[in-house]
């Protein structure tokens, strides 16, 4: 069992675990799941790596492990060391009028990731997606995915460099690189990935395609054609130098080899580790349609206030903090809802501790209390007993009705013309990295090319 998974036993312990991008349940074991697809853990040495490439600190996300495993992460860094460029793609099914705190865990990490590496940002609305899955018309999803966008430009994107699209809108433009990507997978590897069945709509079955797509720069020719062209000058130019010259870094040596027509252009998605099934099959695809295989950084699941069995549901009102709750719905969700892994009187508390694996108050602040030193004495005082549930809940309390506060400030700031902004194709020149991005803090040696992670 992981170390992350509660050790008490739980009443549901039969119940075998479930993780695919459209439910989740029984008891998540994270280790297991990074096993089963075959991702890596993020290792300290990587967490290092990336606090010294952004000259920022890692986010408390990353020291605290809540985005724990990865897909090729030291690929991507070796290449934006040598001045390759890099974009950020992730995205949001709008299947609610109302976001909930868990939903802005995704995108408070990819607006750090964002500001420390100085990158393009691309948010896909899979309106389309929810519409496929869920009893909800068109006309409904339209409206979500409106409601969400704005929820998510709250976050803080910036302007210059984020681009945020609804599938429904934007297709179009899509439809050459998913015409690729649908051709080049079988009806039988869609079953294997994703388990569909006969039943089920031909939507679904071509919807990865349409997830796989913004994984691939060819998605956004306003963003990517002028970088293209120069890189594609830089690969031949090199190409003819490679030739002449015995020493090749890892980079250079790929160009060399597959002889691409493409461009060096990599994407990193940061997501929830159940959308990891959509990316295993991009990943497939993209040497065959000669791309680079984007990189993940996969979280595990913000849980909901009954416990940390399950990721947050927006059809329940109860299971987790809105965006849109008042201070005082926070209180009482909190005091009346959150899962507390304190015991049952005051003394036993005192005498025992609180079992932290499964207290949902102080998971809750693993994620939105970013001060470690605060979270550390909190986490002693707790588990030992001197702290009482009562008063790690009012901590909550105070730290969730300030973000949300904030949140919902940030948020009635946001135009209508703001959105048009957000979501018009543009190009955004002026980010094509520098000829000399940060100078590298080693240089690429031989060792990093058999690094596997
Ligand atoms: N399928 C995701 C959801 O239901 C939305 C999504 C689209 C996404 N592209 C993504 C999430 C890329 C993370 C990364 O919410």
């Amino acid at each position: 069992m992981s170390s992350d998974a509660p050790e008490q036993p739980s009443t549901n312990q039969t119940e075998e675990p479930n993780v695919t991008p459209w439910t989740v349940s029984g008891e998540v074991n994270y280790d297991k799941l990074v096993n089963d697809f075959g991702s890596a853990l993020i290792e300290p040495e990587l967490l290092e790596r990336i606090a010294k490439v952004t000259n920022k600190g890692a986010h408390h996300f990353l020291k605290r492990k809540i985005f724990y495993s990865h897909r090729d992460v030291n690929q991507l860094l070796d290449a934006y060391e040598v001045g390759r460029p890099f974009y950020l793609y992730t995205g949001r099914g709008p299947s609610s009028d109302s976001m909930h705190l868990g939903h802005l865990v995704p995108f408070m990490f990819t607006k750090y990731l964002q500001e420390a590496f100085n990158v393009p940002l691309v948010i896909q609305i899979t309106d389309d997606e929810k519409f496929l899955w869920k009893n909800l018309s068109l006309e409904e999803v339209r409206k979500m995915a409106i409601e969400n966008i704005k929820d998510i430009i709250a976050c803080g994107f910036n302007e210059d460099n984020t681009f945020i699209f609804s599938d429904l809108d934007y297709i179009g433009h899509l439809y050459p690189t998913i015409l690729k990507i649908e051709k080049a997978t079988t009806a039988s590897q869609a079953i294997g990935i994703f388990g569909f069945r006969k039943e089920d709509n031909i939507g679904k079955y071509s919807f990865p395609a349409i997830q796989a797509a913004p994984s691939f720069y060819s998605s956004f020719p306003h963003i990517f054609a002028e970088y293209e062209k120069k890189d594609l000058e830089r690969k031949q130019k090199e190409a003819g130098q490679q030739k002449s010259s015995k020493k090749k870094s890892k980079v250079q040596n790929n160009v060399a080899d597959n002889e691409s027509t493409k461009a060096d252009i990599f994407c990193l998605i940061p997501c929830a580790i159940d959308q990891d099934p959509y990316f295993r099959m991009t990943r497939d695809v993209a040497p065959r349609l000669q791309f680079q295989k984007p990189a993940l950084l996969h979280s595990k699941f913000f849980p909901a206030l009954q416990g940390s069995r399950t990721k947050m549901s927006s059809s329940d009102p109860n299971s987790g903090v809105f965006l849109t709750d008042t201070p005082k719905q926070i209180k009482d969700k909190i005091n009346k809802h959150a899962f507390s892994g304190g015991q049952t009187t005051k003394e036993l508390q005192e005498e025992l501790g609180a079992n932290l694996e499964v207290d949902v108050s102080y998971l809750y602040l693993t994620f939105f209390m970013e001060d470690d030193e605060e979270l550390e004495r909190i986490r002693v005082a707790y588990s030992t007993g001197k702290m009482l549930t009562g008063e790690i809940k009012k901590i909550l309390i105070e730290v969730l009705q300030k973000i949300v506060k904030q949140h919902q400030e940030r948020r009635a700031l946001v135009t209508d013309e703001m959105v048009k902004k957000f979501m018009t194709p543009r190009a955004m020149d002026h980010l094509v990295p520098k000829e000399s991005k940060p100078t590298p803090v080693k240089p690429l040696e031989p060792a990093t090319q058999t690094n596997k992670q």
